[in-house]
């Protein structure tokens, strides 16, 4: 499963960078606002740290502007996937730039039945959110099965990227679902390196060695 940190903020994004484990990032529009910076200009700073997928959202609401505003998107960077709305001029605006070859992230994905759509417009990747729906008392989960689920019985390309993660057994539960991709805020990326077990062993396992190696003067 690939690992995408959900953020536009570049600190974040270079510390994930740096651990080597991150394939990619996703952004949308609420994200890029909270930084403060043109959206260009900032995907393409992203675009300068990571070498993988990078979503860019697009914010037309019809179609025709969509699919303008998609194709100077994708002129940003190679590695740019348009983010289109899982609405009616958002799948046609997917089925066009798909046609022209533009990769597509369609978002905003709650239903099994929307996710074919995506599949049906020839989305790249596809992304239900999973902890939006958990907030209203439905299983997010639940989609991201029903989704992979779909897929895998019509053969379809189409990515399922698990969005909207709050925690680490989100992130546990979308790769054993079969998800192909997790996105996940960077403070949920960290929690997933914890357990006291690690840090309570790896404190042991120093301390024998100092006290055999390092008080006795011995090399070790
Ligand atoms: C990612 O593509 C989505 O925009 C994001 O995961 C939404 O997460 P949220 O529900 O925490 O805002």
């Amino acid at each position: 499963m690939k690992i995408f940190l959900d953020t536009a903020n570049l600190d974040e994004i270079r510390r994930g960078a740096e651990w080597g484990i991150v394939d990619g990032v996703t952004t949308n529009p609420s994200l890029i606002a909270k930084e403060g910076r043109p959206v260009e200009e900032q995907i393409r700073r992203i675009c300068e740290i990571i070498d993988g997928d990078i979503s860019a959202e697009v914010v037309a609401v019809d179609a025709k502007e969509m699919i303008r505003e998609g194709r100077q998107l994708a002129k940003i960077h190679k590695n740019v996937v348009v983010k289109l709305p899982l609405i009616r001029e958002g799948i046609k605006a997917c089925a066009a730039l798909s046609k022209e070859g533009i990769r597509t992230n369609v978002t905003l994905c709650f239903t099994p039945a929307q996710a074919l759509l995506a599949a049906k417009a020839g989305a790249y990747i596809v992304s239900p959110f999973v902890g939006r729906l958990d907030d209203i008392a439905t299983s997010g989960m639940d989609l991201i099965r029903n989704i992979c689920a779909i897929y895998k019985n019509y053969g379809f390309t189409t990515q399922v990227l698990a969005a909207s993660l709050r925690h680490p057994i989100h992130v546990t539960e979308s790769a054993l679902a079969g998800a192909h991709i997790a996105t996940m805020p960077f403070k949920v990326l960290d929690q997933l390196f914890n357990h006291p077990l690690t840090d309570k062993g790896l404190e042991q396992f120093l301390k024998d060695h100092a006290k055999v190696f390092q008080e006795s003067g011995a090399v070790g």
